[in-house]
């Protein structure tokens, strides 16, 4: 058995975060999304692992990941020369799958359940494909599954504009080697990608054993701004079971919670309501850190309430007296408001952010 973690693609939803780097690579609780894919296939048993890379963000998905090692897996990185479509992904991953099964994991998406129940499912009962899906309540969003009462495939629709049920497909696959004539099979889509579900109602229509699965855990498709913050918050929730603090903490400061505190870092008369995490190398001076935050290494808050965001490495913020909630920082961005209250802002803002003002 192998697996193969799509982490190529565009991240135009994730924009601006995803303009110069890969949106897996974005932290959830200050670990890479896609990390979390690869620990979770490792733990089902899995350690061959392929990942798919993009020309623009793939050396940085590379750098940061390495061979393996780190995850107890054999890392082997593949690239799609455009991102043409999941389908289209899996076929330039040929050579790499051979005629071995393989679990196809999105690289952007989350799920609770351990995948080694399924694997076993999908292996005594020797499938051609296995399918996840999950009720939501926006299903134009996703590929969409048409089932009967007795939960039996009949139907796949990727994003359609009259979603035939509520039951999104999960961004994980398990799959037999039946799968690639099926792409072989299937033209581009309508929007110019080959698309997996396609590849999959080929093999439903070629009369292929193709079952599908209803996953009862929490499933994170963390392509925008407010999924990113409930990863965040759910993540921080389920998995900071233990209180860490390597860095200095005044007398002055006081920590309350499950609060992770990484090496280097010094937090002078803060307040830290968990659960939060708090990378290496930050510099904390006058602040209130409330629940499900996460901020990444190398970050310098001064004078700075937070709550419920996600503040990306080497970000500056300071003197910003109202309470930043909601809110996702990205990488290095500066915030700063002169004491003791601004009487104007100046701003130099990148495309495509958000900014709120309540
Ligand atoms: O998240 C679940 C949904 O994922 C499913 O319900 C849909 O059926 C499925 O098509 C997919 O939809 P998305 O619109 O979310 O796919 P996205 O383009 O965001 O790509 C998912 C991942 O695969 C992401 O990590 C980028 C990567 N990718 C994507 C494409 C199109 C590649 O590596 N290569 C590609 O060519």
């Amino acid at each position: 058995m192998k697996a193969i973690i799509l982490s190529g693609g565009k991240g135009t939803r994730l924009r601006p975060l995803t303009y110069t780097g890969a949106k897996q690579l974005v932290p959830v609780a200050n670990k890479p999304i896609l990390w979390y894919g690869i620990e979770s296939i490792v733990a089902a048993g899995i350690t061959d692992i392929g990942i798919i890379i993009s020309p623009e963000t793939g050396e940085e998905v590379k750098t940061k990941t390495g061979n393996g090692e780190q995850f107890g897996a054999n890392i082997t990185y593949i690239l799609q020369d455009k991102p043409a479509g999941l389908a289209h992904a899996v076929k330039t991953a040929r050579p790499f799958l051979g005629d071995s099964p393989f679990v196809m994991y999105l690289g952007d998406n989350l799920i609770q359940d351990r995948l080694s129940p399924l694997l076993n499912i999908f292996k005594e009962q020797h499938m051609d494909a296995l399918i996840m899906l999950r009720p939501v309540p926006n299903p134009t969003a996703f590929g969409v599954a048409e089932v009967d009462s007795q939960g039996k495939v009949l139907r796949l629709v990727e994003k359609p504009k009259v979603p035939p049920s509520n039951l999104a497909l999960v961004g994980i696959y398990f799959f037999d080697k039946s799968i690639h004539a099926a792409i072989d099979r299937i033209q581009p889509s309508a929007r110019g990608e080959l698309e997996i579900t396609d590849a999959i109602q080929n093999l439903i229509d070629h009369n292929l054993h193709v079952e599908a699965s209803q996953i009862e855990g929490w499933w994170l498709d963390t392509g925008k701004k407010d999924d990113l913050l409930s990863a965040n918050q759910i993540i921080l929730d389920t998995c900071l079971l233990q209180p860490v603090v390597a860095g200095n903490i005044d007398e002055k400061s006081q920590i309350s919670g499950r609060v992770q505190v990484g090496e280097g870092s010094t937090l002078i008369n803060c307040t830290v309501r968990g659960p939060v995490t708090i990378g290496k190398g930050c510099h904390l001076e006058n602040c209130f850190i409330g629940p499900y935050s996460s901020i990444a290494d190398q970050v310098h808050l001064v004078d700075v309430d937070v709550e419920h965001s996600v503040i990306l490495q080497g970000a500056k913020i300071s003197g910003i007296h109202q309470r930043i909630v909601d809110s996702v920082i990205g990488q290095r961005a500066q915030l700063h408001a002169a004491p003791p209250r601004p009487k104007a802002l100046r701003f130099m803002i990148g495309d495509d952010c958000q900014i709120e003002l309540t």
